[in-house]
């Protein structure tokens, strides 16, 4: 804990570091919010947490000495300094604890603090998702997410990916599935033009947008000049499925290789998954195992299991195939060229392979324009990454290079191919085979955790109806 130059308090001891000290440091000043206050005998112990690990530090104060004098201030969630010396403690549980000689309160609270009682369900604690943060469960999720969207980049960059950022606002719905938000200056109650009649011309950028579903398309561009990029960024879907795997908002992470064929694409999607699946079993254990304990019991050993594994691979026809002889009634039947809902993909992963699982080469219909044609005429050269629990985690696919061929896929999807005549130049200018994925970080967050509800391991989820905070 050198000071260095001080432009910022970096010396500010973090109670991580602290508690994982070999000898004492003698005197200390730390900052934190109070999660329980206890009274012994002459004695309160004030368990401060500042949120740099799940653990508190133990602070002890003599009731009778000028200290003392403030603890009636005290209540659980009160944000405290205390100085003192760090001493071996006594009691079990902990190495070390501060025995305090001064105590500020910072900012107080009262009796109608929400976070009283020690432990609360996930629920309750989405109604006070501003003070969520300052819970256990929260404190790990949130912990566990800053450090993997660190991992993502630090792949990436070690693998000589170019980052490139994507639009927020477009004019182009990539997924085609209609699910934009519009964006928009018109005035609601009094729009231009004729009663019934959209004047987009008018708008703020004289067309219609929106918030972007994906930066595939602007991240196929850079591939066509940086050869290996991805994005990692906000991604907008206004699909009003209240489930507790979407929301209206969420991170992505999209890979996009020139050069690359859907093998690699998927060779790519396992290399990556596991690089993160690692990151977490080494660099978040103490999460791990909160979750382990609290969250979902097995959590370690299942992850481990995949940080070593070979995902399984499938091809559309033999997954329905699978489905078909399984003997199972599912809610929606299958056939060939059904769509696969979440309870076959489920059943796929969780009882066929019980892993992770490839599904490759769906049928052309069923998937966007963009992805390429395979030989047969009738399938693409997609592929979804299913994992037990969670179900679809990635989508990718090997995108069209050919210009004919992808206008006319176009055409089929109800798309005017002059209206993504930037996306076409790259076809017409210097098209090459290439390949991406697009992960859902939340997914990935969900099955790293165990956590259930993709509103959990989000800190301000939106989703139909909620955008409080
Ligand atoms: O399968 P999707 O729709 O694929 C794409 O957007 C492609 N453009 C990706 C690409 O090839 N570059 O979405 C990719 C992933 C899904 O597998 C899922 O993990 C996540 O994004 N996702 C969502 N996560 C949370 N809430 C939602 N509403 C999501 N929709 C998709
Ligand atoms: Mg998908």
């Amino acid at each position: 804990m050198d000071a260095g130059t001080k432009t910022w308090r970096h010396d500010r001891p973090r109670i991580r570091e602290i508690l994982r000290l070999e000898s004492s440091p003698g005197r200390i000043s730390v900052e934190g919010w109070v999660r329980t206050v206890r009274h012994g005998k002459g004695v309160a112990f004030l368990a401060v947490n500042d949120g740099s690990c799940l653990a508190s530090l133990q602070v002890v104060i003599d009731a009778a000495a000028p200290a003392g004098a403030t603890l009636p201030q005290v209540g659980t969630g009160a944000c405290v300094r205390v100085r003192g010396r760090m001493v071996a403690s006594p009691g079990t549980g902990q190495r070390w604890e501060l025995a305090a000689d001064e105590l500020e309160v910072l900012g107080p609270v009262d009796e109608t603090y929400p976070l009283q009682k020690k432990r609360h369900g996930p629920e309750f604690l989405r109604e006070i998702a501003h003070l969520r943060p300052r819970t256990n469960l929260f404190g790990a999720v949130f912990r566990v997410r800053s450090r993997l969207a660190f991992a993502v980049h630090r792949f990436f960059q070690e693998r000589g990916f170019l980052y490139v950022h994507t639009p927020i606002i477009t004019a182009n719905d990539c997924e085609g599935a209609g699910e934009m938000f519009r964006v928009t200056t018109l005035d609601p109650f009094h729009p231009p033009g004729a009663a019934g009649q959209a004047a987009w011309g008018e708008d703020f950028f004289g067309e219609k947008t929106g918030l972007t579903v994906s930066g595939q398309l602007e991240g196929e561009l850079f591939a066509m000049a940086f050869a290996d990029i991805y994005t990692f960024g906000p991604t907008f879907r206004a699909e009003n499925s209240n489930t507790s795997r979407h929301a209206a908002e969420f991170w992505m992470i999209e890979p996009e290789m020139a050069f690359a064929d859907l093998a690699a694409d998927c060779a790519l999607a396992e290399e990556f998954f596991r690089y993160l699946v690692k990151v977490a079993l080494q660099e978040c254990a103490e999460e791990l195992a909160f979750f382990e304990e609290y969250v979902a019991s097995g959590l370690t050993a299942r992850l481990e299991a995949v940080a070593a594994a070979v995902f399984e691979r499938m091809t559309y026809g033999e997954a329905i195939e699978q489905l078909q002889r399984s003997g199972r009634t599912f809610a929606f039947p299958v056939q060939w060229g059904s769509d696969l809902q979440s309870e076959h993909e489920r059943f796929l992963t969780e009882h066929v392979v019980k892993g992770p699982l490839f599904v490759t080469d769906y049928p052309v219909e069923l998937k966007a324009f963009y992805m390429r044609l395979n030989d047969d005429g009738q399938t693409v050269a997609a592929m979804d990454l299913l994992v037990p629990r969670v179900g679809e985690i990635i989508g990718g696919s090997q995108r069209e290079e050919r210009l004919e061929v992808l206008e006319r896929r176009m055409r089929a999807c109800g798309l005017v191919p002059e209206s993504l005549r930037w996306y076409l130049d790259t076809r017409r200018w210097g098209s090459c085979p290439h390949a991406g994925f697009g992960l859902g970080f939340e997914r990935f967050l969900m099955y790293v955790t165990g956590v259930e509800n993709i509103r959990d391991v989000i800190p301000f989820p939106r989703t139909p109806g909620n955008a409080r905070f």
